[in-house]
């Protein structure tokens, strides 16, 4: 898609505008930018009209308007013809336009370009996606971008590059990178975006290889997996759209990806995977993950952060592909729900699950129901979790006891109780961090976590509380432990 010596003079043209995430918000401000993530381009055409480079590319790529031949020039000098043979630009007589999105993209540290496809729907136009349309940034990129462990690492692969985003992030901060897909349009892509990114010392180019799940890796290992797949539980009829159907029957892509990423992994590698799962009559969501995760030898937190209905379901993927109001659109609604029946699915489930290669011998599983508010970025608190399970995941309870634990950053005590009663009737110990945890404690629990200071041991604290509170000393010991480690495996303590 883009030589070279276009891609590094394209570059150099969008830094000269300079068409970055931050000048575009500024040019846009704040109302026209947020209707434009509405897909509503009309307040942004008036912020745009002065024909400077900058306004011209914004108009060229994030409004997909066409621009005079002039204007073009002005911010894209010498590469109109270039660009309109690599499919980026089309040019008619005295007028150029995209063919693709040039995405202004970033994090606090980068300036970045994406190559991806142009984003269907705007200004209520009929939302049209063809089945190897490549995706911009999405929800799901962000969430998966903001989910990964963002350690130095020598190795990582971004399953599913798509337009090359989650690549981008992890040549930041890994060694190598290889990002993989089947979809020929999303690896010419990938390979741009690669190629537009390349002169940055601190993301370097990432590799970019053709073939499905780990075939292009077959014999390798990484430090880190990151992917985004196309998860979506459909019924295998009518035409696939690649970046959302694997093709596979139900959630077996996520299946397939989990229980064989270990043999990719390193040791103490992660595998970070955003996913659905489906809810199947009879069994416990956690009870189907735990099958997936158990002969995996990696410990693994899953998270579960929404449950969708099956109607809700199918509603939000047939207007994704645009059929809304198509004539078949209830028959393909109705055939869903009837594919979900068949097989006995009630709901599905959408979730975060990070594994990590410790090849203990019983692993540690962490599955959770998590649909509220959380910090993000969440991976440093991902990378806690390990360090927690590392710490504590396997100790004894009379290591527990000798143990001398601080209270976590931020950690805040509620009370709630009628007012200007002595005592409250809940104590709730709540943290501000991470997935921002609440929990309720008894009497004895809240004094613990209150003399938490890195003093006295968990013992000595017990048994103060005893000789306080007139209990035997032996048998609180053994009724609190279980709370302790519940509090240290939960983050509440260190
Ligand atoms: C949901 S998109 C994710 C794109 C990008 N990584 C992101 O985070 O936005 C899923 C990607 O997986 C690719 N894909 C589909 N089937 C695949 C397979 N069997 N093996 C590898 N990649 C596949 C699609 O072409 C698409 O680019």
């Amino acid at each position: 898609m883009l030589r070279d010596s276009d891609a590094s003079a394209l570059r150099a043209a969008l830094r000269a505008a300079p068409y970055t995430v931050d000048a575009v918000a500024e040019l846009l401000g704040a109302d026209a930018h947020r209707a434009l993530m509405r897909n509503e381009t009309t307040p942004a055409r008036r912020r745009t009209a002065d024909g400077s480079p900058l306004s011209t590319l914004t108009r060229l790529f994030a409004l997909q308007l066409p621009v005079s031949l002039d204007e073009a020039e002005r911010a894209l000098p010498g590469l109109i013809d270039p660009l309109s043979v690599a499919g980026v630009l089309e040019r008619s007589v005295g007028e150029v336009a995209a063919r693709v999105d040039l995405r202004a993209y970033g994090d606090d540290h980068h300036d970045w370009w994406v190559v991806c496809d142009l984003t269907p729907g705007l200004d209520g136009s009929p939302r049209t996606v063809g089945p190897e349309h490549v995706l911009g940034i999405s929800e799901a990129s962000s969430s998966l971008a903001q989910l990964t462990v963002r350690e130095p690492v020598g190795s990582a692969l971004d399953l599913g590059t798509g337009c090359g985003v989650q690549s981008l992030h992890l040549a930041s901060h890994a060694g190598r990178v290889v990002g993989t897909d089947v979809n020929p349009r999303a690896l010419a892509m990938a390979r741009a975006t690669a190629a537009l990114n390349a002169d940055d010392p601190s993301s370097p180019a990432f590799e970019v290889r053709d073939g499905s799940l780990f075939d292009p890796v077959r014999g390798e290992r990484y430090d880190l997996i990151a992917t985004n797949p196309p998860f979506v539980v459909s019924p295998a009829t009518g035409e696939r759209l690649v970046y959302r159907d694997s093709g596979l029957p139900g959630d077996e892509v996520v299946r397939r990806i989990v229980t064989e990423a270990p043999s990719y992994l390193n040791p103490g590698g992660w595998c970070q995977v955003l996913a659905n799962w489906v809810h199947v009559e009879g069994q416990p969501w956690t009870d189907r993950i735990t099958d997936w995760l158990s002969g995996t030898g990696c410990d693994a937190w899953v998270l579960q952060r929404e449950v969708a209905d099956l109607p809700t379901y199918v509603e939000m993927w047939l207007a994704d592909a645009g059929l809304q109001g198509a004539p078949d659109y209830v028959q393909r609604y109705d055939t869903w729900l009837g594919w979900f029946e068949e097989q006995g699915i009630e709901a599905i489930g959408f979730g975060w699950l990070s594994l990590r290669n410790t090849g203990r011998d019983v692993p540690l599983l962490r599955l959770e129901e998590w649909p509220y508010e959380i910090e993000q970025p969440i991976g440093p608190h991902v990378s806690a979790w390990a360090a927690r399970t590392d710490a504590y995941g396997a100790a004894t309870d009379d290591e527990l006891l000798a143990a001398h634990l601080v209270q976590a950053d931020g950690l805040v005590q509620e009370t709630i109780g009628p007012a200007g009663a002595a005592d409250p009737e809940v104590i709730m110990a709540r943290l501000q961090r991470g997935v921002r945890r609440a929990r309720q404690l008894d009497t004895v629990e809240a004094g613990l976590v209150g003399a938490c200071d890195g003093d006295l041991s968990v013992g000595q604290i017990i048994d103060a509380l005893a000789q306080i509170l007139g209990h035997d000393a032996a048998q609180l010991r053994a009724s609190t432990i279980p709370t302790v480690r519940a509090l240290v495996a939960d983050g509440y303590l260190h």
